[in-house]
């Protein structure tokens, strides 16, 4: 029978459940903004299109079992954390939710007795009516509804970019975008929460001057039934007075955790460089390092998605714990072997001898692009340019018609190729590499990357007749393009560090664009990249040749008009 692993089950259930509560909240805070028309036009959007939505039975279940399980859950994950090293956003994202659910149990609590168990109504003249009706309390009222909103979608925000920026590729493309909304949309809220505020105030206020001074009141009265009053009322003092004693509970027992972890350990945790830390049972080696102050790389926090935080384990005093879910899932990916495993799953059971994999001092840490740090394979065309007699030309012209010459060649390059979807990689003195990745499929980025080399063909050519008209002279290209599964990632050191490519597929692109020389042609492909891009070759014959470092006879196609290739209908 296939072993049930707690942990994953645990880190769904939180993951759904904070997911449909994301939902709800984002639902709950656009719902808010439309205050900033009426609070009247809100309870309408409220009644048409909120409520069918959640109040149907088994959203309501789903609902607040959400809430009780993510909560719960997040009791659970912060009591078994046996070291509180975080960073600013970590801690950001677990005091936030504490801080607002003083404010929200109450705002749930009271919304469930009121609708569910006394058929009441919930609607927003009622809480703006229930924070009027304390006048010398309003402007801490609304600081705290604004606090409130503002920590929930936060703790959201935070959850959600830690869980897609190391999943989908889509969202880290378009994380301007998407960071946009995550602040314009509580901003909208809270402009509508006062704007609301104010509209009921406004209101209150004509029905003074109209005689009816207790106009808050019969907004109560219009909402909740009597027999609810008193339940209601009690929400609020039976909180503050309990909600304290979980804290401090809960606060007690990390403590002990803690002391425990940090005191009474009985696993040494010995690093290459004899460095040794005494951890309890249950705790990781990342906690471990993070308790003893040793620097350990680990990007998403030990959530188990980064794998920044892996270790190669040298010694074991036993065998060490099989790895969960999390951690077979990055073996597997990667191919890694037996002894290489992540730091924030791993709770060994004896002492064991680790060596941290990733230099923890480096600075890649803060470039927040997961994927292209740690370095992934994607299926790309590359494309390599070489001017090929400018070595000659430039000792004959002068400084400012080389650099004029130069600057030309780079514009018509650089603009054919972004206007492809390719992007530069380097300039390697008159030599460019350019990467084509933006496409999902290597076709697609074949196929960009022969565009673009005909574009830059056909525009050289016409560069060419100024060329001569002006300097007597004509410039030659060597282009080569290949395609294939590369390794792409953040390269370099310091303030040069960029993202490219390496491996073998590079290689070959740039010995093809040499190739041009023995052909007497303006561009090589690789006979790969000509069948994955569609070309059609009817007139483009093939040719064996031995590539450096190739055992094999490699196929290419020398392409003497680049201008008229032509690919088969789709
Ligand atoms: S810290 Fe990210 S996988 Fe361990």
């Amino acid at each position: 029978m296939a072993r049930v692993d707690l942990n994953l089950i645990i880190r769904n259930l939180r993951i759904i459940s904070g997911l449909l509560l994301f939902i709800y909240s984002l639902m709950h805070l656009l719902n808010h903004s439309v205050n900033l028309i009426s609070y009247e036009v809100a309870d309408l959007v409220r009644e048409k299109y909120f409520s069918p939505i959640w109040q149907s039975f088994i959203a309501l279940v789903l609902l607040y079992s959400s809430f009780i399980i993510h909560i719960l859950l997040g009791i659970y994950a912060i009591v078994r954390k046996k070291s509180f090293n975080m960073t600013l956003l970590e801690w950001a994202q677990l005091v936030m939710p504490f801080l607002a659910l003083l404010l929200l149990i109450q705002h749930v609590a009271a919304g469930f007795i009121i609708t569910k168990v006394f058929g009441g109504n919930e609607t927003y003249e009622l809480v703006f009516a229930a924070i009027l009706s304390s006048p010398d309390q309003i402007v801490l009222d609304s600081i705290f509804w604004t606090l409130m909103t503002l920590f929930i979608w936060l703790h959201g925000v935070i959850g959600i970019h830690g869980l897609l920026k190391f999943k989908s590729e889509f969202y880290v493309r378009n994380f301007h975008l998407i960071n946009f909304f995550y602040w314009i949309i509580p901003i909208f809220s809270i402009l509508g929460f006062i704007a609301g505020l104010r509209g009921l105030s406004v209101l209150n206020y004509i029905k003074s001057l109209q005689g009816l001074d207790n106009y808050i009141f019969s907004v109560f009265e219009k909402n909740i039934p009597q027999q609810a009053f008193p339940v209601v009322f009690q929400i609020e003092p039976l909180v503050l007075k309990y909600y304290p004693i979980v804290i401090a509970t809960l606060l007690l027992v990390i403590l002990i955790n803690m002391i425990r972890a940090r005191f009474f350990g009985s696993i040494v945790i010995k690093y290459s460089n004899n460095q040794t830390v005494l951890v309890s049972k249950g705790t990781t080696v990342l906690e471990a390092s993070r308790i003893a102050g040793i620097p350990h790389q680990s990007i998403c926090g030990g959530k188990g998605r980064c794998t920044t935080c892996r270790i190669r384990i040298l010694s074991s005093a036993t065998s060490v714990p099989d790895p969960n879910e999390f951690e077979t899932r990055a073996i597997l990916k990667n191919g890694w072997d037996k002894d290489i495993r992540l730091a924030c799953q791993l709770r060994p059971i004896n002492a064991i001898t680790i060596l941290p994999i990733l230099n923890p001092s480096s600075k890649f840490q803060s470039s927040g692009k997961h994927e292209i740090l740690m370095g992934k394979e994607s299926e790309i065309a590359i494309l390599f340019v070489d001017l090929r007699n400018f070595t000659d030309l430039s000792e004959r012209k002068l400084p400012f018609d080389v650099v004029y010459i130069l600057n030309k060649y780079y514009e018509i390059c650089g603009e054919a190729i972004e206007r492809h979807s390719g992007r530069l990689d380097k300039f390697i003195g008159d030599g460019i590499m350019a990467i084509f990745d933006k496409q999902k499929f290597i076709e697609e980025n074949s196929r960009n990357a022969i565009n673009a080399a005909k574009e830059i063909s056909s525009e050289m050519h016409d560069f060419n007749r100024q060329m001569k008209a002006d300097f007597s002279e004509e410039l030659k290209l060597g282009m080569g393009v290949h395609a294939g599964n590369t390794i792409v990632g953040l390269m370099g050191y310091g303030s040069t560090i960029s993202e490219t490519a390496v491996g073998d597929n590079v290689n070959i692109a740039s010995r093809l664009e040499t190739l041009t020389k023995d052909f007497e042609c303006e561009l090589v492909l690789s006979k790969y990249v000509v069948d994955k891009s569609g070309l059609n070759s009817d007139n483009l014959p093939s040719e064996s040749v031995k590539l450096r470092g190739k055992a094999d006879d490699f196929e290419i196609v020398p392409v003497k008009s680049v201008t008229d290739l032509v690919f088969l209908e789709t």
